[in-house]
């Protein structure tokens, strides 16, 4: 491989992303694929100032510094995360990629179009994005069962206005997978994509 593969999961929070992450980053290394997993906001200092965000809420964050931080996180991961394992021919699976700026701060009231744009000025296109969709009910019912705190983000209302955003986005690599169904049969349709994407002949 002279360059790896960068896959993107997106969607609002409650869908079944980060588990339907890992269940992909299982199949994938069963096969045999070298496969790095990150996700984002990660762990690092722009990381750390968004989890602030996340359980103590906005406080007096303004919308461009919260913009600036998911940015500055990226540009961290992208150096020393992405751009290399790619460049080793690695498979990367990254739960959270820049269509949840696009979609999370466009919603603040940034042009999602624009917060696209300035991404890939440094942040390498996935192969695929993997847009994970369910009802808001059935989000909210899993953030309810799957959690004992709730985050800043995680209103109905706010949420709501992310997900007419990420239904606004569209192109060759953008694939929509519906998460209603069980979490397995989500899972065989997402490695059936994913088999496609890597030339991959047979699900294992
Ligand atoms: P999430 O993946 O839900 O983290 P966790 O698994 O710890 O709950 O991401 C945290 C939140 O950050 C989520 O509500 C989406 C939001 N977010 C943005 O607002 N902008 C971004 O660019 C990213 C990557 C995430």
């Amino acid at each position: 491989m002279e360059r790896g593969y960068l896959i993107a999961l997106e969607g609002v929070d409650g869908t079944g992303k980060s588990t339907q992450c890992g269940l992909l980053a299982d199949y994938l290394e069963s096969a045999g694929y070298p496969v790095v997993r990150l996700r984002e906001p990660t762990t690092g200092v722009w990381g750390q100032k968004i989890r602030k965000i996340l359980t103590e809420g906005r406080g007096d964050v303004t919308p461009e510094e919260e913009l600036q931080y998911f940015i500055n996180d990226r540009r961290e991961d992208v150096e020393q995360n992405i751009a290399p394992a790619l460049k080793q021919g690695k498979i990367v699976l990254i739960d959270r990629y820049y269509y949840s700026t696009a979609a999370y701060q466009g919603a603040l009231g940034f042009d999602p179009v624009k917060i696209i744009k300035e991404n890939e000025v440094f942040a390498p296109r996935p192969d695929r994005v993997f847009i994970i969709e369910v009802s808001l009910d059935e989000s909210f019912r899993r953030i309810e069962k799957g959690r004992d705190t709730i985050s800043s983000f995680e209103k109905r209302e706010y949420l709501e206005k992310v997900g007419k955003i990420f239904d606004t986005f569209s192109g060759d690599h953008i694939r929509r997978i519906d998460s209603s169904p069980p979490k397995d049969e989500v899972q065989a349709v997402l490695r059936r994509e994913v088999n496609d994407l890597l030339g991959i002949k047979e699900i294992i």
